[in-house]
């Protein structure tokens, strides 16, 4: 039996009707583009057909070029489907539902025409890749929307819209019927007989002096050690100052530039480990998940009050329970204040925050929530408080209710071992502000159902998370790689490294902040009481010294003024502070610990050894299934440069030989904490690639 075609062609009362059917997404995979291509020449040869309509199958028009195709030889294409259709003598109207990004609007610009569902919506993301628009984008879209919304379009790689991008002449039409082909075989008929238009006939788009200039200035921050965003602008530049040809020419040579590059194969790379991490693949295909409709949060506090906030964003009704009604109206509002910030900075509509705010059901008893099909425990982190409300919950929730709790570091099993039903426990470990950040670990206990584990993963996806996959272990995964670089950041510190050249070597390798700048903006104080708590537990728990005079002599963070560094009034930017150098001094003397200078390749290196060794032994324990999983965490937990794909795959730039022999070196000196992983001697043994280890259970 022969393949079905990825593209096929009809004619339809005159209008040849040209379908792209390459699931899940319509990218223009092998033969799309020939494909359509093909059909365009055919509806120009058939006298029957009178305009041609460009559609998708499926769920999209099409989502761009295939990005699996990237960096690796690709056959040239003897015409490209957008010059067939620019060239079309007769007119393609591009119909567009779920979205046209990438080279999916880049084919639509090359349309005469377009129209689309209200609900559609379109972009340029390319530079999210790493890449610019190398179909005509950068040259078409200024020309007909002008310079000024393209550039602001292509530089952010945002989707915008349907109603959007029609006020900004993207779009010609917004079709309201339910039947998209027909609405579009409509249109059709009434262009017939018009003049053809060509975008690539329009002369260079106009620009506003000092636009590109302005806009270099302003991306300058996020965009640092990054090629393609200063790329679209020098592209969308030419728009404005060549004629079509030669900027397709410049486009063209710009986006060649990008392919290939370390940035380009980082940010693809982070692209497939955003979605590979959603895959548990010793999870049984054909489980009967719980439905997942209502849910509850138990604690008002500011974590409860984010996750509530992050359920009512995405349309889920959500009871907030807590059983003192001071905390519950402090966590209410809360809640308010923060959706009338984003109202007022412009990122949440008034009519939004009407529609979130009221899905947020304050309630006092646990009777009132227990009908829900899932409940989050986010109450202080402590055991025996858990254990209480999970006793509670166990009291009343309906048997087929999971049970979550947002703990960031308690065995999960213990605090399922408070119910009769430890099957349906599972954590669901959120980052402040739970509301904003994205990532989401989903704990599986040794007792959680697979039900459970598989339910919860896809909750965190329907509530706009990345759900990554945790075994059961002390500070799970994302923390507990992270913990022995904050570790690492202090005893530097505590050997002669000063908190600003830490915090300037990880800015300049593109973390937005420093580390100490961030310590100070949530406050020393936390850990602090954290790191007192450990010591209770464990006597040898090794204390930090320096961060705990900070705190015992005042200096909390930003909170209070200062911390490792001085803020002045009502002023977030971090000053330098000789009185942190004399205490960092005073206390290094008094521990006898001799203090020398540190080369900014040793903080990274440092810093960055400190949380791979730890996590390749977290894989090798089989509490992270693999190391692009743990790259995702880094990206979205703790602000890693996406640019460079991620604490593995940027480890894999040095070697794991390299690494592990600095590592091995460090062992030698500074004792236990820097014992090498034997995953890693592995890896650097074979020659292997770390971005690929794996769990035992998936190997
Ligand atoms: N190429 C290859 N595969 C793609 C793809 C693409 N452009 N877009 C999506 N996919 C795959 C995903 O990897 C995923 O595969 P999987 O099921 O095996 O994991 C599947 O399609 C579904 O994707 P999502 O899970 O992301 O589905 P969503 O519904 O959540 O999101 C989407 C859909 C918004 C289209 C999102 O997939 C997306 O943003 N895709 C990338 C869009 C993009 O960057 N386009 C530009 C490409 S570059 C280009 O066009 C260059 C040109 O200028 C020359």
């Amino acid at each position: 039996m022969s393949e079905a075609p990825v593209v096929r062609f009809e004619v339809v009362e005159g209008i040849g009707v040209i379908t792209v059917d390459y699931p899940p997404v319509n990218a223009l995979g092998p033969g799309v583009s020939d494909g359509i291509v093909a059909a365009v020449d055919q509806g120009n040869a058939d006298p029957a057909v009178q305009a041609m309509v460009l559609m998708g199958a499926g769920r999209s028009f099409i989502a761009g070029a295939d990005i699996r195709r990237f960096g690796k030889p690709r056959p040239p294409s003897p015409r490209r489907s957008y010059d067939a259709l620019d060239a079309s003598g007769k007119p393609v109207v591009a119909a567009i539902h779920g979205y046209a990004l990438g080279g999916g609007l880049e084919n639509a610009l090359a349309c005469q025409y377009r129209i689309a569902v209200p609900s559609a919506k379109v972009g340029l993301p390319e530079v999210l890749i790493g890449i610019l628009p190398g179909g005509g984008g950068t040259q078409r879209l200024p020309r007909l929307i002008g310079a000024k919304p393209a550039l602001e379009m292509i530089v952010s790689g945002r989707h915008v819209p349907a109603e959007e991008a029609k006020a900004l002449g993207i779009l010609d039409a917004l079709v309201a019927g339910k039947d998209l082909r027909s609405e579009a075989i409509a249109f059709a008929k009434g262009i017939i007989g018009k003049p053809v238009r060509r975008i690539s006939t329009m002369p260079p788009a106009k620009a506003e002096p000092g636009l590109f200039e302005a806009m270099r200035k302003s991306i300058a921050r996020k965009a640092r050690n990054q090629t393609a965003p200063y790329h679209c602008i020098a592209a969308v530049e030419a728009a404005t100052t060549q004629e079509f040809a030669e900027g397709m020419a410049t486009e063209r040579r710009l986006f060649s530039e990008l392919e290939n590059a370390p940035e380009a194969k980082a940010l693809r790379y982070a692209f497939f480990a955003e979605r590979e991490i959603a895959r548990i693949p010793f999870l049984p295909k054909d489980l009967a998940l719980p439905e997942i409709r209502t849910a509850a949060v138990v604690g008002a506090g500011t974590m409860g009050g984010g996750i509530a906030m992050s359920f009512a964003d995405h349309g889920f009704p959500v009871k907030l329970l807590d059983v003192s009604p001071d905390s519950l109206a402090r966590g209410l509002q809360r809640i308010r204040d923060n959706y009338a910030v984003s109202v007022k900075r412009g990122s949440l509509t008034q009519a939004q925050m009407d529609e979130r705010f009221p899905l947020i059901e304050p309630v006092e008893t646990y009777e009132a929530i227990a009908d829900c099909d899932v409940v989050i425990e986010a109450v202080f982190e402590r055991l025996d408080v858990k254990q209480e409300v999970f006793a509670k919950l166990d009291a009343v929730m309906k048997p087929e209710a999971v049970l979550l709790t947002n703990t960031s570091a308690i065995d999960i099993d213990k605090i399922a071992g408070a119910t009769q039903r430890p099957q349906m426990v599972a954590g669901a470990h959120f980052f402040a502000p739970a509301n904003v950040m994205k990532l989401l670990e989903v704990v599986e206990g040794p007792r959680t159902a697979p039900a459970v584990l598989a339910a919860t993963m896809k909750l965190g996806r329907a509530i706009g998370k990345i759900s990554g996959y945790a075994g059961n272990c002390d500070g799970f995964v994302a923390n507990r790689s992270r913990i022995y670089f904050t570790m690492e950041q202090n005893l530097m510190v505590e050997e002669g490294a000063l908190p600003e050249q830490i915090d300037r070597v990880m800015v300049e390798f593109g973390y937005p902040m420093g580390p100490f700048a961030v310590n100070d903006m949530s406050g020393l104080d936390v850990s602090y009481l954290t790191r007192r708590r450990r010591l209770a537990e464990d006597p040898n728990y090794r204390m930090l010294p320096i961060p705990d005079r900070l705190v015992e002599s005042g200096r909390k963070g930003q909170k209070t003024g200062a911390g490792w560094y001085r803020y002045e009034k009502g002023d977030r930017t971090p000053h330098v502070d000789p009185e942190v150098h004399r205490i960092i001094k005073e206390v290094a003397a008094e521990q006898g610990i001799e203090q020398r200078p540190f080369t900014d390749e040793e903080v990274l290196r440092r810093l960055l050894f400190a949380g791979l060794n730890e996590a390749c032994k977290i894989i090798e324990e089989d509490k992270a299934l693999r190391a692009s999983d743990i790259d995702v965490m880094w990206l979205n937990g703790f602000g890693f440069p996406r640019y460079r794909g991620g604490l593995m795959f940027w480890a894999d730039s040095i070697g794991a030989q390299e690494i592990y022999n600095q590592i091995a070196a460090w062992h030698q000196r500074y004792g236990d904490r820097w014992r090498p992983s034997e995953l890693l001697r592995q890896i650097a043994e074979s020659g292997g690639q770390l971005k690929d280890a794996k769990s035992p259970r998936l190997r």
